[in-house]
């Protein structure tokens, strides 16, 4: 029998509607880092939070170092030595790094003889000693508002160390990251490696498994298909046996038939809160059967170019035109109506209402038109009807169909929706942002396809992502954006990969 440090047997749940885990088997060793891959929704986060205690299991059994536990909270799995980085962090705002680590389990000194009280020098000397020792470059006393996520993210590292965990479970850590903060986490999960830790990585990005795992687990609609040795299986492999088919990583682009200009963004200049600029005199224009894509590094002002197109932010300087018309100023609802569609950064807050039904979040565009509605009265059937459609289409997954609450959806399902209610419009111009982010290999394919479509179709397309790959292969024309100007625009043909990344660093003549 082998030695696992943690071993999950036959393990089974169900949500209402569907299994999400389906007599799931796997056994971890120590030191390793196990990898967890398979489609939207196949069971991967329901599996790893019944590992920390925030579901139990319907069947089968969890054993933590030879000991069969029950787990009824997560602070039964702390007290196991489990840890876990969730997607969605954990942190209060207003405290300081130190502080949100030692939450919970504060250390305490004597005041005034009698009284304890927390002792934050002391647990500030030995974060700043773990940060020192695992290369996690935090300060303690830094707030955790005035820190990038990236940081955020070390900061939850952290608070598995100072709870001195031994199994640490990441889920999708590197789809919040930038590509050189990726490099960054890479290393940092090697060296807890190194220091004997055990590492359970949720991730969609194979490369990612390549380059760090030593085993991968491939689920598929909730059953465990295989455990690979990462060493001897190709990338190519492990996409095909978590899809269930042959993956396409080719994009086919038809050439480029460029219609009438759509979008035209005049001198745009967009200041933050703090009144300066993010956006400097950035032109630019899109023409139908265009997609126009802007790279750079996240942070640079593409996400205030997006929100002033659509409304979301205030122009300080400049003109944006749509099919000629000046919207400068005109109100979000208006500019959805004359022919823009959205896809979001942020779609949990922006994107989709967590508490509607898929349905209703499916209909949010066209409930006022008909057949949705007729003189304010709402056409419930004609709801579902539409959502059946789209869920074919998209190929969004979840336990109840169209009648599934959003909130209890997976991530990348709950993406899918929002870019297919989108897409759906048939918009003058559609605004992707980061659109595939967190979305399976086969999903990505998927909606790639279906951008290339909207260009067909003669859409004009305003894409937004920190995937120079995507860029790449989906672009007809690339904006490189730095420090909030656009240093560089061109045929996308005209410039390669490597120039797209000196430009993206800032650097003017490549
Ligand atoms: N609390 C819940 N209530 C109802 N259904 C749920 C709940 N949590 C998960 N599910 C369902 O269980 C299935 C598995 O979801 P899970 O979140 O584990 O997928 P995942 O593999 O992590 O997907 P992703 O890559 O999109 O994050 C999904 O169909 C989801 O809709
Ligand atoms: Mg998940």
């Amino acid at each position: 029998m082998e030695n696992y440090i943690v071993e999950m047997r036959h393990i089974t749940k169900r949500f209402p509607g569907i299994i999400a885990n389906d007599d799931v088997s796997i056994g971890i060793r120590p030191g390793e880092v196990f990898a967890l891959l398979g489609e939207n929704g196949a069971g991967k986060s329901t599996l790893m939070s019944m590992l920390f205690g925030m579901y139990t299991p319907d069947l089968g059994e969890i054993y933590v170092k030879g000991e069969k536990v029950e787990f009824r909270s997560s602070n039964d799995a702390t007290a196991h030595s489990i840890g876990m980085v969730h997607q969605h962090f954990k942190l209060v705002d207003n405290y300081t790094i130190a502080e949100n680590i030692v939450l919970g389990v504060e250390p305490m000194g004597k005041k005034l003889g009698f009284l304890p009280a927390v002792n934050m020098k002391q647990a500030n000397r030995e974060i700043a000693q773990l940060s020192k020792d695992y290369g996690l470059e935090v300060n303690p006393t830094d707030l955790i508002e005035n820190v990038p996520v990236s940081v955020r993210q070390r900061v939850e590292i952290l608070k598995m160390l100072y709870r001195k965990a031994e199994i640490m479970i990441f889920d999708e850590p590197t789809a919040v990251l930038t590509p050189s903060e990726i490099e960054f986490l890479l290393k940092i999960i090697d060296g807890l490696r190194n220091a004997g830790k055990t590492i359970i990585l949720i991730t969609h990005k194979i490369e990612e498994i390549k380059q760090i795992a030593d085993r991968c687990a491939i689920l598929c609609r909730g059953r465990l298909v295989d455990i690979m040795d990462v060493k001897t299986a190709s990338v190519q492999e492990m996409a095909n046996m978590m899809v269930g088919r042959e993956v396409d990583f080719h994009r086919h682009k038809s050439e480029a038939h460029f219609g009438k200009e759509v979008l035209e963004v005049k001198d745009l200049t967009v200041l933050n809160e703090n009144h300066f600029p993010v956006v400097k005199k950035v032109s630019f224009s899109i023409h139908a059967g265009e997609i126009f894509a802007i790279a750079g590094v996240s942070g640079n002002g593409q996400t205030e170019i997006a929100d002033a197109v659509t409304g979301l932010a205030a122009a300080s300087e400049g003109q944006v035109l749509l099919n000629g018309k000046d919207i400068t100023h005109a109100p979000i609802r208006t500019r959805a109506q004359e022919g823009i569609s959205y896809i979001p950064e942020d779609r949990q807050s922006t994107g989709v209402v967590m508490d509607f039904s898929l349905s209703d979040n499916l209909a949010l565009r066209r409930y006022t038109k008909e057949p949705y509605s007729r003189k304010g009265i709402l056409n419930f059937g004609e709801f579902s009807k539409n959502a059946e459609e789209m869920i074919t289409r998209y190929d969004i997954r979840s336990g109840q169909g169209a009648k599934t609450i959003v909130r209890s959806m997976s991530g990348g399902n709950q993406q899918k929706a929002i870019i297919g209610r989108e897409i759906e419009e048939h918009s003058d111009l559609i605004i992707f942002v980061q659109p595939t982010r967190g979305l399976d290999i086969g999903a990505i394919e998927n909606v790639h396809r279906q951008i290339l479509e909207e260009r067909e179709r003669g859409a004009a397309i305003l894409l937004i992502s920190l995937e120079l790959s995507e860029v790449m292969e989906l672009a007809d024309t690339i904006g490189v954006i730095f420090s909030g100007e656009l240093l560089k625009t061109a045929p996308a043909g005209s410039m390669t990969r490597n120039e797209v990344g000196r430009y993206m660093m800032g650097v003017k003549e490549a």
